[in-house]
């Protein structure tokens, strides 16, 4: 299994028993939505490799969930990015994002997508900085509306759209 260790942050790609951790980062972050822990479980066991966390002192401070779809190889879709309060601010969510890529990249994976909120300005800005390192386009259009979500209460998730990159394309 790949695994990076960067100043005192620890990258890994996460095994069944970060699901709990996962899942409680995701209810710690306020601002994601949140889904049965068995999910997060699930993640972890069938798309590892489409997942990443990191630990600082032996304690998870952050994940990064994604899947890959067997209709669309070459694209990771990046579902949720998670990090604890006391880890922000210090590029450990685009350092998550890209230990995934290098893991995925070799396998032929030539886009991100994602989906964010008008009002996430951080998240806005982390997949900006990462389309700026791939040296490749970021392209948002619309997806998921308000009107698809049950109730009247979830923001519009539009769809951002990162590449085609390679591993020629990335800069340090
Ligand atoms: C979004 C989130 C994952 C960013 O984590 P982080 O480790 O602090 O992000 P980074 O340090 O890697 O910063 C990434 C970029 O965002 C910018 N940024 C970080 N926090 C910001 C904020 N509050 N407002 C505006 N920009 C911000 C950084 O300056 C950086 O930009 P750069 O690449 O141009 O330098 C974190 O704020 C978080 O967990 N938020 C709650 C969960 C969430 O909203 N997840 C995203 C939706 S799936």
């Amino acid at each position: 299994m790949n695994e990076k260790k960067t100043d005192d942050f620890h990258f890994r790609h996460p095994t069944i028993a970060d699901g709990a951790a996962i899942w409680q980062l995701v209810i710690d972050a306020g601002t994601l939505d949140q889904n049965s822990s068995y999910l997060y479980l699930l993640l972890c066991r069938n798309f590892a490799n489409s997942c990443a966390v990191a630990e600082r002192d032996g304690k998870l401070v952050g994940f990064v969930t994604g899947l890959r779809s067997t209709e669309r190889p070459d694209v990771w879709f990046l579902w949720q990015i998670g990090v604890a309060p006391s880890a922000r601010g210090q590029g450990l969510a685009g350092r998550l994002a890209h230990f995934v890529l290098d893991a995925l990249m070799p396998q032929g994976v030539r886009f991100l997508e994602t989906t964010v909120t008008a009002s996430n300005e951080a998240s806005r800005a982390l997949f900006a900085g990462i389309a700026r390192r791939l040296n490749t386009e970021l392209h948002e259009s619309e997806l998921f509306t308000t009107e698809l979500f049950p109730g009247t209460d979830h923001e519009a998730e539009p769809l951002l759209r990162i590449g085609p990159f390679d591993t020629a394309s990335v800069s340090e």
